[in-house]
């Protein structure tokens, strides 16, 4: 295996305690949230206890060096995504839904007319295998302007069918928002042919990075795209922070989301004015800490290196996948093949519901995800009401792809499905 699991495990205080009565955790829920090092612990909590004042708001000694390290890890975010335009492109926000939502409902408060309005006749192009927060705000801006919600289908072996491209994203496209990897499927969503045909109708492309920026080199320009979301929590960073990058002359014409504090350039009793950005998005105290273990993620993962990350995470899944396929009654949800994938590996078990076998596996101290993982209408195409999803991570090895695999097979023989 490319990674020294057992070294990278020291790191990771959480592998020292054991679960369900003395039992080995075997953490398979990297998809849900990342477990965390001792390295960004300990730079939220060096904040906290050394640092602590809020940014961009003080002249005193406290509040400079909250300051630096709030915009200090605003570079990191920058270098790690390859921002073109540097950290002014980073905005910080909670979530990487709130950064969504950030853009559908600034979106909805563009003036008529102008560069990102939406209106009758207009189209927001999602894909079937949207997370819900890659969907729901896309819904909700076309009830809220008149514009048309179209999406490109799922085939049954978990990829986006493509072959409508061209009339899907259509002329009067707007946005073309989608995953780059299906947090329930793995599936690695092909760019290039999508980002072209979205330029070529002048709409922009986001992109949910949620599972992908956490696994694998991202550098948004080469992938060609205009905004891009992800979450801290997934790529071993605190939770409470997450991360939209724009192209600064998008950003620019943006309409702000929320308004307060910091966003604004100049206030009178009737009238507002805003900050460049990426201030003009970020109302409040910001969330510096978490900022800031959200750098020192970045810089652990960076250490390690991402291609690395990704060559290790991609044999793992190569491994479990064979081992899943290779049991009787078990098929995998989502491309079978090592091509293109990630590494979130939903299944099912005949004759056992996966919140049986999750809690099953639990009792073996193995931790999984079980559900529909936030994407009903994926689950509705693909005719599953739920399925066991196991994720991985840098800090997962051989040992957990057997233990999973052993584990659904005691689960068949405990509740008699053979
Ligand atoms: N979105 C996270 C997941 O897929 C919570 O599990």
């Amino acid at each position: 295996m490319p990674l020294s699991v057992e070294e990278i495990r020291k790191d990771f205080p959480i592998f020292e305690r054991t679960v369900r009565d003395g039992k080995k955790l075997i953490y398979l829920d990297s998809g849900a949230t990342s477990q965390k090092p001792n390295a960004v612990i300990d730079a939220e909590s060096d904040f906290y206890r050394f640092h602590n004042s809020a940014a961009h708001r003080g002249v005193h000694q406290l509040a400079e060096e909250a300051t630096d390290a709030y915009e200090g890890a605003r570079e990191t975010v920058a270098t790690f995504l390859g921002a073109p335009g540097g950290s002014n492109e980073i905005v910080f926000t909670k979530s990487a839904t709130e950064a969504l939502n950030l853009l559908a409902y600034a979106m909805g408060n563009a003036a008529p007319g102008s560069r990102f309005a939406l209106e009758p006749g207009d189209r927001i192009v999602v894909t079937e295998m949207e997370h819900h927060s890659n969907l729901v705000p896309w819904q909700q801006l076309a009830q809220r302007t008149g514009a048309e919600l179209a999406w490109f289908e799922v085939t049954p072996d978990g990829r986006l069918d493509l072959s409508a491209l061209d009339t899907v994203i259509s002329h009067g496209t707007k946005v073309v928002a989608l995953t780059h990897q299906s947090n329930v499927l793995g599936t690695i969503n092909p760019l290039d042919e999508i980002v072209r045909r979205a330029h070529e109708v002048g709409a922009v492309v986001i992109l949910d990075a949620c599972q992908s920026a956490p696994h694998m080199r991202i550098n948004v320009e080469e992938l060609g795209i205009d905004f891009l979301a992800f979450s801290g929590h997934k790529a071993l960073g605190p939770t409470g922070v997450g991360v939209l990058w724009g192209r600064i002359n998008l950003l620019e014409n943006l309409p702000p989301f929320l308004f307060g504090g910091s966003m604004i350039e100049m206030v009178t009793m009737t009238s507002a004015t805003w900050a460049p950005v990426p201030q003009k998005f970020e109302a409040g105290v910001p969330n510096m800490a978490q900022a800031v273990g959200l750098a020192a993620a970045l810089d652990y993962l960076t250490k390690i290196g991402m291609d690395n990350i990704h060559a290790h995470e991609s044999a793992l899944t190569g491994l479990l996948l064979d081992k899943l396929l290779a049991i009787d009654k078990v098929a995998v949800i989502g491309p079978t093949s090592n091509t293109e994938r990630g590494s979130a590996l939903s299944f099912t078990v005949s004759d056992i519901h996966p919140h049986d076998l999750g809690q099953f596996l639990d009792s073996q101290g193995i931790a999984v995800r079980t559900g529909a993982h936030c994407a009903w209408p994926l689950a509705r195409r693909l005719n599953v009401s739920a399925t066991t999803r196991a994720s991985l991570y840098l800090y997962n090895d051989e040992q957990d792809c057997q233990a999973l695999a052993d584990g659904v097979v005691a689960a068949q023989r405990y509740f008699g499905s053979f």
